[in-house]
C-alpha cells in the first residue's frame, strides 16, 4: 500500500487506493483510446464511446438512466453545479433554500455564497445522533423554498440520513432535492429508480476509483443554470474536453463497486465493532454518530480531556483523522459535531477511524493498542486536566 510498511491507512473517508483493475483500464485507455471524445472522426468516436459505456456502468451502479449523467471533476463541482444551478434556474419563483448544519464544506460554503447573492437558507439542526427528524424539515418547507440539499452519509460520522423520506417531503411540496452522495455511491445501495432524489453529486475517489472525476446525476426535466461556459460539451451544462481515462475508470469502479459493496459492508461493519470493542473501555469515551445504522466504514469518538491534534500526533504511524481532511487546516473544532450537541472539548478531542477494502483485523488491533497507549500517555503528560 506504501513505501512506509509501518504506516497503517484508517482514511478511507478521505479517499480510497486505485483499485488495480480500474487502474489496468485507464492505463488501456490512456494507450488506445485517448482521443477527444468531441472529435468528429473514428479515432474520437473511439473515444466518445468509451465515455458513453462508461455512464452505463455508473448507471447501472446508481440505476438510473445513462442519459442523466453528467461528468464533472469530483464532488465538490457536483455540488457547486447542483447548488448554484438549481438556485439560479429557479430563483424566479423563489429565493429560499434549505440545508443542514452538518453538512460538507462544498455544500455549506456554496449556500454561504448564495446568501451573499441574497438568497434566505434555513440551516437545519440534526438530532443528537446526527439524524435530520422528517418532520423538522417539513415544518421549514415554505411556498418559496426552491431547493433542499441533504447529504447521504456524513463525512466525518458516517451518520446516515433518511433520503427515501425526506425526499417524500421535498416531491409532496415540489421542491427541488439534492443529495451529496459522495460518501454512499459505491459503498452502499443507491437506487435512483425508486428514491425521489433530482441531484446527486458522486465522485470516484471515494470508491476506488481515480481522483478528479466524478458525476451529477441530474433526473429526467431538472433544468440547471450552467456554471462554466465553454465549447459546447455536455449539452452545455458543463463544458470542457472530457477525461476519457479518468472517466474509463471511474466507470470501471462503479462495475466492480456494484458486485462488491454489500461484501464490503459486511466486512467494514465486523471491523468497525472489533474496533469499538477494543476501545469502548477507555474512561470517558464517547461516540459520535448513530450507535445503530450508521455507515460501518467509519467510526468517530471523542475523550475527555484529551486534545485531538496531540492524539493524531501521538497515534502515528496510525493515519485517522481528526475531521474531515478537506477542514484539516482549521484549528477550529469540527462544526459537524458542534451541530450534534457536542462541546468544544469534545469535538476537539475527536478521531475519526474510517476502513475500507483492505483493512485487516490485525489493523485494528493496532489501532486499538495505540489508541489505548496515546490516551494514557497524553493524560500522563498532562495529569492536571485529566478529571
Ligand atoms: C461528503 C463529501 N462531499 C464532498 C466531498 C468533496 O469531494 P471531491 O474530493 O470529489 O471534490 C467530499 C470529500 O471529501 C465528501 O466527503
Amino acid at each position: 500500500m506504501s513505501a512506509d510498511k509501518q504506516l497503517i491507512y484508517l482514511d478511507y473517508a478521505a479517499t480510497t487506493p486505485l483499485d488495480a483493475r480500474v487502474a489496468e483500464r485507464m492505463r488501456e485507455v490512456q494507450d488506445t483510446a485517448y482521443f477527444n471524445p468531441s472529435s468528429n472522426h473514428l479515432a474520437g468516436r473511439l473515444s466518445a464511446q468509451i465515455v458513453a459505456h462508461a455512464a452505463t456502468q455508473l448507471a447501472a451502479l446508481i440505476k438510473a438512466d445513462a442519459a442523466s449523467i453528467l461528468w464533472t471533476s469530483g464532488a465538490t463541482e457536483s455540488n457547486n453545479l447542483a447548488i448554484l444551478g438549481a438556485a439560479g434556474q429557479r430563483q424566479h419563483r423563489g429565493k429560499h433554500l434549505l440545508t443542514m448544519r452538518t453538512e460538507h464544506k462544498a455544500v455549506v460554503d456554496v449556500f454561504r455564497t448564495l446568501e451573499k447573492r441574497g438568497f434566505e437558507v434555513t440551516w437545519l439542526d440534526p438530532d443528537a445522533d446526527g439524524r435530520l427528524p422528517p418532520e423538522r424539515l417539513q415544518a421549514a418547507i415554505r411556498d418559496d423554498t426552491q431547493l433542499v440539499s441533504i447529504m447521504h452519509i456524513n463525512n466525518e460520522t458516517g451518520v446516515v440520513q433518511d433520503i427515501a423520506g425526506i425526499g417524500a417531503i421535498c416531491r409532496e411540496h415540489k421542491v427541488l432535492f439534492h443529495v451529496d452522495g459522495a460518501q454512499s455511491v459505491g459503498k452502499v445501495s443507491v437506487d435512483l429508480s425508486t428514491l425521489p432524489v433530482d441531484l446527486m453529486s458522486i465522485t470516484a475517489h471515494k470508491f476506488y476509483g481515480p481522483k478528479g472525476i466524478g458525476a451529477l446525476y441530474v433526473a429526467n426535466g431538472v433544468a440547471l443554470e450552467a456554471q462554466m461556459f465553454g465549447g459546447g460539451q455536455q449539452r452545455r451544462l458543463r463544458p470542457g474536453t472530457l477525461p476519457v481515462d479518468l472517466i474509463a475508470g471511474l466507470g470501471e469502479a462503479a462495475t466492480i463497486a456494484a458486485a462488491r459493496y454489500a461484501g464490503d459492508l459486511r466486512h467494514l461493519s465486523q471491523l468497525r465493532q472489533r474496533l469499538w470493542d477494543g476501545i469502548a473501555e477507555v474512561a470517558g469515551i464517547k461516540l459520535n454518530g448513530q450507535e445503530q445504522g450508521g455507515y460501518p466504514g467509519i467510526l468517530n469518538v471523542s475523550v475527555d480531556d484529551i486534545e485531538g491534534e496531540s492524539l493524531l500526533l501521538a497515534l502515528e504511524p496510525l493515519c485517522v483523522a481528526t475531521g474531515s481532511a478537506c477542514n484539516s487546516q482549521s484549528k477550529e473544532p469540527s462544526y459537524v459535531l458542534r451541530a450534534l450537541g457536542r462541546s468544544d472539548k469534545d469535538a476537539q478531542s475527536a478521531i475519526r477511524f474510517s476502513m475500507g477494502r483492505a483493512t485487516s483485523n490485525d489493523e485494528i488491533d493496532v489501532a486499538i493498542e495505540s489508541y489505548i497507549t496515546a490516551v494514557a500517555a497524553l493524560r500522563e503528560l498532562a495529569p492536571g486536566i485529566t478529571a
